[in-house]
């Protein structure tokens, strides 16, 4: 496993996500615990991308329960269809949120988060978890980061069981 991430700071976020992906699998390949997987996944996102906060919520007995995450303490629990968690988990889909202020229902954890995107995990065709990105900064998430959280959840998808 290598231990140090190698991220050009001066890359554009499209290169860093390029360069990060393959570090993140080889940090998870031939390691098969769980928890152990997503701390690194969470904090190799935060250390890479410079993020607020990075975490996963992981469907427990019908709620998203709070998993692994990177940045400030935060929600334990979300209800189906609540806040933006509750809703990617509802519509199966990645949402991305310019300004929490004006997502109606949005949970505010903490009041430095500005901006969000979550993207759901799959397992057997429904959603297992969600990835929570938040930034301090309005407007900080487009496509790109859908792209590339999207193939992010595909490595993670792997090994959740
Ligand atoms: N804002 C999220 C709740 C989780 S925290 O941001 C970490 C939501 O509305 O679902």
């Amino acid at each position: 496993m290598a231990e140090e991430l190698n991220i050009i700071t001066s890359a554009s976020k499209a290169e860093k996500y390029q360069s990060l992906l393959p570090q993140i699998e080889g940090l998870v390949t031939g390691e098969r615990d769980v928890t152990a997987n997503l701390a690194n996944v969470a904090a190799a996102l935060k250390q890479a991308m410079n993020f607020f906060w990075v975490g996963f919520y992981l469907v427990k007995e019908n709620q998203l329960v709070l998993g692994p995450f990177q940045g400030p303490i935060a929600c334990t629990r979300i209800n189906f269809g609540k806040g933006v968690c509750g809703t990617s988990w509802k519509e199966g889909k990645t949402i991305v949120v310019p300004d929490v202020d004006a997502f109606p229902g949005h949970i505010a954890c903490s009041s430095a988060s500005k901006s969000e995107i979550v993207v759901p995990g799959f397992k057997d065709g429904k959603v297992c978890m969600v990835l929570d990105v938040d930034s301090d900064v309005l407007n900080d998430f487009d496509e790109t980061d859908q792209v590339y959280l999207e193939q992010l959840m595909k490595i993670v998808e792997q090994f959740y069981y």
